[in-house]
């Protein structure tokens, strides 16, 4: 499968990225996360933050239909998220190996929530370590979140 990108994240695509990133949020994250957390992570919620961010936001597909997204931010890897049909054909690859070159020189770091194996086994195996479980404040619409998350760095 041959998608488009990575490339920006367009302003006539945002509602259909926020629409990948929730699916794939909810699949990732309903049976680990606190009910609190999922009750804030609406689509308009979704919507809303990549507005936001959106010249941090690479995607992959065609404009209109993205396949992927992420984010970064200074030194941290903020979203990566890839839509079920992509998975496992090296856009997940693409995507980290994008993110890296967009993120600072140095240590670098991302927040993975405790239990997702899938992610966890994808971060390790592009080299990131699992420094273990750290409490970290998370982005919502109501403002910052604690969360506990496996903390993962990489030296770039
Ligand atoms: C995380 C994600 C980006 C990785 O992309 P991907 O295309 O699935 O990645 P890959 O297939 O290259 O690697 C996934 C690895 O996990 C393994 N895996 C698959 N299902 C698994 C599971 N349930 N538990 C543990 N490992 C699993 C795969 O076998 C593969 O390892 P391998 O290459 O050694 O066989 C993608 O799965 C995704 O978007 N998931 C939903 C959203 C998400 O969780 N995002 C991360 C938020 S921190």
């Amino acid at each position: 499968m041959e998608f488009e990108g990575p490339r920006p994240l367009e302003a006539s695509e945002i509602r259909a990225a926020a629409q990948l990133w929730y699916d794939g949020w909810y699949e990732a994250h309903l049976d680990i996360v606190p009910a609190s957390l999922t009750a804030l992570r609406t689509l308009d919620s979704f919507h809303d933050r990549l507005a936001g961010a959106r010249a941090q936001v690479s995607v992959m597909g065609s404009v209109g239909a993205p396949v992927a997204l992420c984010q970064v931010n200074r030194d941290e890897l903020k979203q990566l998220f890839v839509a079920p049909e992509a998975r496992a054909h090296g856009v997940a690859a693409k995507m980290i190996a994008d993110a890296e070159a967009r993120l600072d020189r140095g240590l670098v770091w991302l927040a993975c929530s405790v239990g997702n194996d899938r992610a966890a086994r994808f971060y390790e195996k592009h080299g990131w370590r699992n420094r273990g479980v750290v409490e970290i404040q998370v982005d919502t619409s109501e403002g910052p979140y604690d969360l506990g998350v496996w903390r993962f760095d990489k030296l770039l």
